[in-house]
Parts: C-alpha cells; structure tokens; sequence
C-alpha cells in the first residue's frame, strides 16, 4: 500500500486538492520489549525515504508530551547508522506508570494531564502520531486523541501477547527465545543434580510465553494462569516420571497463576505498588512437602524484556514500521497494525483494545503439549 498523498474533493467547487503530511511523531509506551528500536528505525526510513516526512521521536511515552519543552528526539540517518536494530529497550524511553488521565503530581495530588499531551502534539506540529504500545497505552492513546483530534495509529508490542486482533505482537518471540535458552540451561543441572528446576515466567494474565517456551524448552510441566492445575497433578507426573526412572523435570509457570485455592502472588514493593511474582516459589514448596523431590526456583523476570531482539522480532517489527507509516501518509487513522496469516493488516485499534488474546483450551499448542506429555493442568 503505497500512495504518496490524500486528496479530498472540496464540497461544492469541485476542486481536486492534494494535501501530504509532512511532519509526523513516534512513541513507546508502557513495559519495554525486543524490537521497539527496530519499529523505530522502520517507521523513519519509510516516512523519510518515502514520503519525506519530518519524523519525530516523543520521549519517555505520554510524559514527553506533557513536558514543556515538548521533550523530543529529532530523527535522522545518523541516529540509525549504529547498533540499534539489534538492542533490546527503546531508546527513545518509556513509561508504564501514571495514567494521564490521573497522573501523580510532586505535591502528592493527581492531575489530568491529557491537555497538556494534547497541546504538546499540537505544538510540535505533527499531523500523525505513530503509538507503539500494548492494550492499555493504545486504550489511553486512543481516548486522548478523541478528545484533541490527534490521528493516531498503533503498533502492537508485548512480551505478554495479550492483545487481540494479530497473532503476535513485538517482543513475543524475544521473551520466548529468552526463556526457551533458560530451559535449555537449567536442563543440565537439573539432571546433574536429579531436581525438579521450576522457571518462572512474565506473562501478566496469559500464558502465551509459557506455553511456547514449556513446549520449546522441553519441560514436562507446563503452568498457565487459563488453565487450573492441582499439586496432586503435579505430583503425579513426576512419580509417573520417577517409576520410568527419570528423577529430573523442567516445570514452567506463568507469574500470573494462581495458587490451588485461588490466591494470587504478589509481591509489594517499598511504594506500596504489588506486582506478580512468587508462584515458582509456592509450588516449590508444596512439592517439597508432599514428595522427596528437590526443587530449586528461577524467576526469570526483565530478562525477557530487555533482551537483544530475536531476528523474527525485528522483521516483524519493520514489517509493522513500514505498514504504520502508509496508513498515516493514506489518512487512515484509529488503526493497528496486526499480523494475519503472514501478512500485516489493519484493524480499528479498539478491535485490538477489546478481544483481549489469551491461551485458548482449543489452542494446539495445549494439544501438542499433552501429545508431548506434558502436565499441563487438570484437563477433562
Ligand atoms: O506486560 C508486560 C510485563 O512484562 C508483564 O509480563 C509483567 O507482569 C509486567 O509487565 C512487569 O511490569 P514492570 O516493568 O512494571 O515490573
């Protein structure tokens, strides 16, 4: 999809004008992940080298917008003739804290500041915003650029490759790759030392990367938070396992599954935020108690996020780039980028915002995995 200009017929003269945009933004938003620098390097080769668009990257997400001055990189060819592609992160910086809508003021106050990002838009220019963020930076982008008329469009990123609408999202496949290489190194020490080595992965309330990753590492357990399980289960595949003589097993768990009886692991942090962690920990435990298995527990946590992006991760994300900046230069706003059937499409962003994705019962990877043997939870 390449057209170099819009054009509108004005009402009444019959007049056919063209108009091109010339001055557009980008931003990452919300928890960071392999291949955001790749989708920014994309996104201003195609606006520059296509559409010669000035290109502007918004620091630190929203908050760079709500700065005065607008806190701003402009981009140009010498920003990518380094390593970029290849690291993990934004260099442009992010947040996945403070809402605008109720942001935290110094005094300890809460302010809407979707004005000020408003103003801050409009006061650089641009004429198209180019949002990369997961479900809830495009539902906070989304409402904002109703109220300022900003004319976004979204690319979706995320470790956790929740959202709907597009079978994978930036920074899946690095997580995957990075957990998949923790399976590989915990398999050799969990059969020198005869344990059951648990790995704890991200994955707020899906089980995409554990999933993936149980089936890649080869682990024998598989833990996701759509799917409920019993330590019995547990229990009963490594005794399976040990009556065939096999006194070693690879579990992985998902941060977001919960305990038998429901219960949710949080850890609270020292400013009073709770956040997932501590459920590889629990099941050791309860392991322990009720078998002589030795158990041992890796919480793998923001390696997943911070890691160099995988090759798939940077195709995708430049595929994504290129596709983004077309549906600005076509005047196609409120659209995410998604990938079907390996091709990128366009969907309304609130498509992907609502059809939140998680690991179905149907999905065959579950298939594959209990093909496989694997405990997978107490499935009918
Ligand atoms: O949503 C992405 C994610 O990495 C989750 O998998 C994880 O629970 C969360 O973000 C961690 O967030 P933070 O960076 O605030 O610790």
């Amino acid at each position: 999809m390449v057209t170099l200009v819009a054009s509108e017929e004005l009402p009444g003269c019959g007049t056919q004008i063209n108009f091109k945009m010339k001055k557009i933004g980008i931003l990452t938003s919300g928890g960071d992940c392999g291949g955001l620098n790749a989708a920014v390097r994309s996104i201003f080769f195609r606006a520059k080298n296509t559409y010669g668009m000035e290109v502007l990257g918004i620091q630190d997400g929203t908050v760079g917008l709500m700065q005065r001055p607008v806190a701003f990189l402009p981009l140009d060819y010498q920003t990518f003739s380094g390593s970029l592609l290849r690291q993990g992160g934004t260099f442009l910086g992010t947040t996945n804290k403070g809402n605008p809508f109720k942001f935290p003021m110094p005094d300890g106050s809460y302010k809407d500041r979707t004005q000020d990002i408003i103003d801050g838009y409009h006061e650089l220019g641009l004429e198209g915003l180019i949002v990369i963020g997961g479900d809830g930076s495009m539902s906070i982008l989304t409402e904002i650029a109703k109220r300022g008329n900003l004319n976004i469009v979204a690319i979706p990123k995320t470790i956790d490759n929740d959202v709907g609408a597009t079978e994978s999202s930036i920074g899946f496949n690095t997580a995957v790759s990075v957990a998949t290489q923790a399976l590989d190194n915990l398999q050799s020490t969990a059969a020198s030392h005869n344990r059951t080595m648990i790995l704890e992965v991200m994955g707020r309330d899906a089980g995409h990367i554990a999933i993936n990753a149980g089936i890649a590492g080869g682990a024998d357990v598989i833990l996701i938070p759509e799917i409920n399980y019993s330590i019995n289960g547990i229990v009963n595949k490594l005794t399976e396992m040990k009556n065939r003589g096999i006194v070693h097993s690879l579990m992985v768990v998902a941060e977001a599954v919960k305990t038998e009886n429901g219960k949710t692991y949080e850890i609270e942090f020292a400013d009073g935020q709770k956040r997932l962690g501590g459920i590889g920990s629990y099941l050791s435990e309860e392991i322990m108690k009720k078998t002589d298995v030795e158990c041992r527990v890796t919480s793998l946590g923001h390696v997943q996020r911070g890691a160099p992006p995988t090759p798939r991760d940077r195709i995708l994300a430049s595929a994504f780039g290129v596709y983004a900046v077309d549906l600005l230069a076509n005047y196609k706003f409120d659209r995410m980028v998604a990938w079907k059937d390996r091709k990128v499409v366009d969907v309304a962003i609130s498509e992907g915002i609502s059809t939140y994705k998680v690991v179905d019962r149907t999905d065959p990877l579950i298939e594959t995995a209990l093909a496989l043997g694997v405990y997978v939870g107490d499935i009918d």
